[in-house]
């Protein structure tokens, strides 16, 4: 019996399930259908595994676990629902081993935990096709990077011997082995979890991840975009909210990333799920507003307004220990002529930009002008209205849209916005009232903030204080 015929992904987990990826993940709330995929993906591989000698397809997947028990809880009897022993193949209690058949497709999984040296040592000798991580918050580091040494080791060249057809790989060897009916690598590593807590490896890989890695977060189960609540008892998530903490609201329901106990970031209202697009943000004709950072770690953040006053953010560059000449030849023209063409632009400096350096005739403001840009000084460089421009951006919204939109590819911003950006939480457990100096991410939080004052022309934070930087008088005829 195939039960992938049968099995019908949400669309929230469908891109996990298929995708091709040597590592892809995915993160949701409780009960999202996550390890349901995590399991169907197995018989997706396998399936797709070359024949061996016999004609046989032929793979191996470890499911790995935390704990033993854990996996005889969970892990074991959720696989069992999807593939019955004696059904879809046998499962062999004592090893924890079930032999995966269905047409000319064979596939053993092995089921593992770690509770010890051995068990590690074991997991780490095994010659496999793929890994399956369940709840990988949950797993260490090491493992993860060990096993990914351990894939594609299965079949080998003598079960599946090289094709003329496949050519040969990068080093000039024969393809064989753990490969695709055309020849393409078939060994993958794939995990399924509720969200890990900010600070950690895992929400650095996940937010930040390789080339080699597929990376898929699911809604929040209270959400409109939910799209797995018809296998989960009425009203599940709106039940299981009630008498819980914000705190555990946000991360099994809301699947947001859990709390770090090194501060309390400073954009609160910033949500993953809302304000960053799901697929690169559309470039417009108007202005950009390129927000500059100009100290010892230079940041640039260009935005645009769209039609509806709406703020995209469409890059975020910073440069480590280079100077503002070098930032801006090296990394800000090249970007803004290789993507941006000829749209006019604006930099936005901090004011104190425009202040000379005793060594140096030259303000840093002069450096950026002198390259072609036309430069100004942000409205104010007070931190709270700073702050307040932001957060404004944040939590207004257009026709039920955020108000404010950052391109996925902003990985550094968006981790800054998320939590790097914090009032740092001292070891009595006080938070500081300024936010953490820390870079790139002050670096990036100040530059989107130069931008953001810039766009709403000091509606945040009043007329008041911008008044007291620079005349301006209500002119009748100013658009006549
Ligand atoms: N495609 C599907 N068709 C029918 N039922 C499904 C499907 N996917 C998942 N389910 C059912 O939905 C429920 C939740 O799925 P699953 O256990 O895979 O979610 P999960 O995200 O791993 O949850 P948890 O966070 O609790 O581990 C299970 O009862 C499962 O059998
Ligand atoms: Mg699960």
């Amino acid at each position: 019996m195939n039960n992938l015929t049968k099995f019908e992904p949400p669309l929230s987990a469908a891109g996990f399930l298929a995708s091709e990826a040597f590592i892809s993940l995915i993160v949701g709330p409780v009960g999202s259908t996550k390890t349901s995929a995590g399991i169907m993906k197995i018989a997706y591989h396998a399936a797709q595994m070359a024949k061996s000698r016999d004609g046989i397809r032929r793979s191996r997947c470890v499911w790995v676990r935390n704990t033993n028990q854990m996996l005889e809880d969970t892990s074991i009897p959720d696989f069992l629902k999807w593939f019955p022993d004696g059904q879809a193949g046998n499962f062999a209690k004592v090893q924890k081993r079930f032999i995966m058949r269905f047409s000319d497709v064979e596939c053993e999984v092995l089921f593992r935990g770690l509770e010890d040296q051995n068990d590690v040592r074991r997991l780490l000798s095994l010659q496999i096709s793929f890994a399956v991580l369940d709840e990988f918050r949950e797993i260490n580091q090491q493992i993860f990077e060990a096993l990914q040494g351990r894939l594609g080791r299965y079949p080998d060249k003598s079960l599946v011997p090289p094709r003329p057809e496949w050519g040969n790989d990068a080093d000039g060897l024969p393809i064989g082995g753990c490969v695709t009916d055309d020849g393409t690598s078939n060994r993958h590593i794939w995990g399924m979890t509720n969200p890990p807590d900010l600070d950690t490896f895992w929400e650095t890989l996940l937010t930040d991840p390789p080339k080699n890695c597929d990376v898929f977060f699911q809604p929040s189960g209270l959400s409109q975009e939910a799209d797995w609540l018809q296998y989960l008892p009425s009203e599940y998530y709106s039940n299981l909210a009630e008498g819980k903490s914000q705190e555990w609201i946000d991360v099994y329901i809301n699947a947001q990333f859990g709390k770090s106990l090194a501060g309390k970031p400073v954009f609160s209202s910033f949500k993953q799920d809302i304000h960053v697009a799901k697929s690169p943000l559309i470039l417009q004709a108007s202005t950009l507003i390129i927000g500059v950072d100009a100290g010892l770690t230079p940041t640039a953040t260009i935005c645009q307004l769209d039609y509806q006053g709406r703020l995209l953010v469409h890059d975020s560059i910073t440069g480590e220990s280079m100077g503002a000449l070098r930032f801006c030849r090296e990394m800000l023209k090249p970007l803004l002529a290789s993507k941006y063409g000829s749209r006019p632009q604006i930099i936005i400096i901090d004011p104190a930009a425009f202040q000379r350096a005793q060594t140096d005739e030259r303000t840093v403001a002069d450096i950026f002008k002198n390259e072609g840009f036309v430069v100004k000084p942000a409205l104010t460089n007070t931190i709270t209205a700073r702050i307040a421009a932001v957060d404004g951006y944040l939590t207004r919204t257009v026709d039920g849209k955020p108000s404010i939109l950052f391109d996925p590819g902003c990985t550094k911003l968006i981790m800054a916005m998320r939590s790097k950006y914090r009032y740092k939480t001292n070891t009595k457990g006080e938070t500081d009232e300024t936010p953490d100096k820390t870079h790139p991410w002050s670096d990036l939080a100040d530059s989107l903030q130069y931008a953001c004052l810039h766009a709403d022309n000091g509606a945040t934070f009043g007329a008041k204080r911008m008044s007291s930087r620079r005349e301006i008088k209500p002119v009748q005829y100013a658009y006549v």
